[in-house]
C-alpha cells in the first residue's frame, strides 16, 4: 500500500513539473485561459515593437515607450477584462512561441491569420484589413511594376511573417533575405544591400512617408485570409475568444480601431 501511494505521489510530481515547465501549473490544468488571468489578475501581451503603426518604440518625457494602436487594443481588452496589462516585448520570430510556451496570455503583434498558425493557435475575429505591399528605393520604383519584375532581385522579410511564407514558396526567382528586426530591413534597403522590403501595407506607407527617398512599388500581391489582423491566443481558449471578440465586435463597428490609428500617427518611431 504504501509504495502504491508513493508511485501516485511521484506520478504527481512529474506531472506538476511538466506543467510548470511549459509555463502552466497543475492547479491550472483544465482552467479556461479567461479563468487563469482573472484569477491572476493580470493580461500578458506578446508583441514585438517594430512595426509602426501596429505596435514601435517612441520617446514620451524623454523615456522609450511601446505604443501603437494594437497597445490601445491591449489596454483596452485589460481594461474591460479588469486586469493589468503586462506587455512583452520580444522579437517577432517569438511572440507565437511566448503563447505556445504559456509565457503569454495572447499576442497582440500586427499578426495575420493563416491556414498554417490556425492549426497551432486559436485567433480572434478580425479586428483589420491591410494588404502585402513592396517597399523600394524612390529612384527605382518604375523598375518594379510586376511581381515578375522581382525576378533576381534581393527581397527582404521579416523572420517568421506570413510574408516570408509567401515570399518563400512564390518568389523562387527573387533572393529572399529573412532579418529578424524590420529595422535591418530598412537600413539594408538604404544602404542598397537589398532591392526591396516585403511588408504590411500601413508599415510601408508609413516608412515612405517619413523617408523621401523610399515609395511603394505599383505592384499588386494575391489578397489571402492571411491580410487579416487578429490576436493569437492558446488552441481550444473558449471563453478567452468569446470575450476578446465580444470586445473587438464593438471596437471595430464603433470604428475605435480606426481612431487608435489616428491617434498614434502623432507619434514617431525610435528605432
Ligand atoms: N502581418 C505579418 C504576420 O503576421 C507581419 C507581422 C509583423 N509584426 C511585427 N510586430 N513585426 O506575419
Amino acid at each position: 500500500m504504501k509504495l502504491k501511494k508513493m508511485m501516485t505521489a511521484t506520478v504527481a510530481l512529474v506531472a506538476g513539473l511538466s506543467l510548470a515547465a511549459c509555463g502552466g501549473s497543475s492547479k491550472d490544468a483544465g482552467k479556461d485561459p479567461l479563468e487563469k488571468i482573472k484569477e491572476k489578475g493580470s493580461l500578458v501581451v506578446a508583441t514585438s515593437p517594430d512595426y509602426a503603426p501596429f505596435e514601435f518604440q517612441t520617446l514620451v518625457e524623454g523615456k522609450n515607450k511601446v505604443v501603437g494602436a494594437d497597445i490601445l487594443l491591449a489596454e483596452k481588452l485589460a481594461e474591460q477584462l479588469g486586469v493589468k496589462l503586462e506587455v512583452s516585448s520580444m522579437n517577432f520570430d517569438n511572440v507565437l512561441n511566448s503563447v505556445q510556451n504559456g509565457k503569454a496570455d495572447i499576442a497582440i503583434a500586427g499578426l495575420s491569420v493563416s491556414e498554417e498558425r490556425l492549426k497551432v493557435f486559436d485567433f480572434s475575429d478580425a479586428y483589420y484589413k491591410v494588404k502585402d505591399m513592396l517597399l523600394v528605393k524612390q529612384d527605382a520604383v518604375k523598375s518594379f511594376g510586376s511581381i515578375e519584375s522581382l525576378a533576381g532581385k534581393k527581397v527582404a522579410v521579416q523572420k517568421g511573417t506570413t510574408q516570408e511564407t509567401y515570399a518563400k514558396e512564390e518568389l523562387k526567382d527573387s533572393s529572399i533575405v529573412s532579418l529578424t528586426q524590420v529595422g535591418e530591413a530598412i537600413n539594408e534597403l538604404k544602404s542598397g544591400q537589398v532591392d526591396a522590403v516585403l511588408l504590411d501595407s500601413p508599415v510601408a506607407l508609413g516608412y515612405t512617408s517619413q523617408n523621401k527617398d523610399l515609395a511603394v512599388a505599383d505592384i499588386a500581391f494575391p489578397e489571402t485570409e492571411a491580410n487579416t489582423k487578429a490576436i493569437a491566443m492558446s488552441k481550444d481558449s473558449g471563453e478567452l475568444k468569446t470575450e476578446i471578440d465580444k470586445i473587438i465586435k464593438g471596437l471595430v463597428e464603433s470604428g475605435e480601431y480606426e481612431n487608435y490609428l489616428k491617434e498614434v500617427a502623432k507619434y514617431t518611431a525610435v528605432e
